[in-house]
């Protein structure tokens, strides 16, 4: 077996645990609910449900991981005292592998029609218009070109290792991402009619706020923006140095988290006021703000269109962004199979990350055959069900599983103070009762109620 991979620095750590948390779902899927459930009130919501639920369960996971120095099937066996813990720690350990390798699976699609678009504004610029408009439309050929081209990147960044690969381009790509959202948000802002997005975006409204719907699309958000529940950042905790404080490296990621999130929206709500400033139809017929993919994928682009030249580079800058973000992301999805299979067989990470890499294409294939009927269903499978109820799966492991001496041990390990720190007072008891009620109350309003 070979010897297990390692971040080099506290900070390569935080970029890359940021960089599988800021992706697809902050760019697109933050902003979008914002719009749909009332600006500010939303944000405010789901500041709150970072805080209270999803961080506590994200220490969960860095320090499980980094206790065990394993993936996350063997790590909630190696926690458990009894066999019957150990049976069902397994089971939920290869729960989560099989589920994010399903994320994984519809993400690549997503991310290949980000790539699809950045080259359609390519050839755009340079006049080849035909190409330009296959580019852009939904063919079962396109949806696989780009989705295959998208995850060779990712498993060629991922068969390199955690320092060489996940860490290098992690630290590279991050700095670009705030660069381009930064120069994004100040285009769009001095263009006409981003005030009246401004308003949108920062106006709470206070009579969605606390709506079950509200409620449950803020919880899922949080999940999925922080990447929990899968075993990605137990992972990645277990590739952090013993001599680091992760109570404050986990804080880092869920705030970097928030505020690029926080970001996208300053993005991408004024846009869509600028749209309609352009004459492009932003609401439904219904009065709704359109979200989802008709917004990055018709609304966006209607309004590139109406920019007139100008409009294909800012494009093209748009959708290197969402590419940037996509990918960061992607490669900590596939480590955790990835890491999975080098520490439970012989195949060294090369190898690994081609196999299992390939095996993922095929899933993603099937899904690109069966697009109207699987597509959705696989997304609420994974991030609306699977991903709250193995997090909640995880608080029961963190709090009432594994031995509180052994979880203080290894927080003490980078932190000596630990005991008598805030978080030590809250947190055992928090990830013990407070995030599973918090968990089942919700997960039981979106299923049954
Ligand atoms: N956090 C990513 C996003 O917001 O797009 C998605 C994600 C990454 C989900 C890694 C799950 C995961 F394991």
């Amino acid at each position: 077996m070979s010897a297990r991979g390692q971040f080099s620095s506290r900070l390569g750590f935080i970029i890359a645990a940021a960089g599988s948390a800021v992706g697809l779902g902050n760019i697109w899927g933050f902003p979008t609910q914002v719009a749909s459930n009332g600006g500010a009130a939303f944000v405010l919501v789901y500041l709150l449900l970072t805080f209270v639920l999803a961080y506590p369960i994200l220490m969960a996971e860095l320090t499980i991981g980094r206790y065990a120095q394993s993936n996350m099937a063997n790590a909630l066996q190696k926690i458990s005292p009894t066999s019957l813990g150990k049976i069902v720690g397994k089971t939920a350990g290869l729960w989560g592998l099989a589920v994010v390798s399903l994320i994984l699976s519809f993400y690549a699609i997503v991310a290949g029609w980000m790539i699809a678009h950045c080259l359609q504004a390519i050839t755009e610029i340079i006049g080849w218009h035909q190409a330009s408009q296959w580019l852009i439309e939904f063919s079962i050929t396109r949806n696989l070109i780009f989705c295959i081209l998208f995850s060779l990147l990712t498993i060629s960044i991922v068969c390199r290792g955690v320092s060489d690969g996940i860490e290098r381009w992690s630290t590279r790509l991050m700095p670009m991402l705030l660069i381009l959202i930064v120069s994004l948000i100040l285009y769009v802002s001095s263009l006409e009619g981003a005030s009246a997005g401004w308003e949108a975006y920062l106006v709470p409204d206070f009579s969605k706020i606390l709506t079950p719907d509200l409620l449950i699309s803020a919880m899922g958000q949080a999940f999925f923006s922080l990447s929990l529940g899968v075993g990605t950042m137990l992972i990645y905790g277990s590739y952090i140095n013993k001599k680091e404080n992760i109570v404050l490296l986990g804080a880092s990621v869920a705030l970097v988290d928030i505020g690029i999130a926080i970001l996208a929206g300053m993005l991408i709500i004024p846009a869509m006021y600028v749209a309609l400033h352009n004459g492009v139809t932003i609401f439904t017929d219904a009065g709704e703000l359109i979200d989802g993919d008709r917004l990055i994928f018709t609304v966006i682009p209607q309004l590139f269109q109406a920019m007139g030249v100008a409009g294909n580079y800012v494009s093209l800058v748009f959708f290197v962004l969402m590419t940037i973000a996509a990918l960061t992301s992607s490669i900590s999805m596939l480590e955790v199979p990835v890491a999975f299979t080098i520490e439970n067989s012989k195949l060294n990470r090369y190898k690994a990350s081609w196999l299992i890499g390939s095996i993922i294409m095929l899933l993603s294939s099937t899904l690109i055959f069966n697009f109207e009927h699987l597509f959705g269903f696989v997304i609420s499978l994974t991030t609306q069900y699977s991903q709250p109820l193995l997090g909640l799966v995880l608080c029961i492991y963190a709090g009432w599983v594994w031995r509180r001496n052994s979880i203080l041990e290894e927080l003490k390990q980078g932190c000596p103070e630990i005991e008598s720190s805030f978080f030590w007072k809250i947190w055992p008891n928090y990830v013990r009762i407070v995030c599973p009620i918090i968990i089942i109350v919700m997960f039981y309003q979106t299923t049954f109620a």
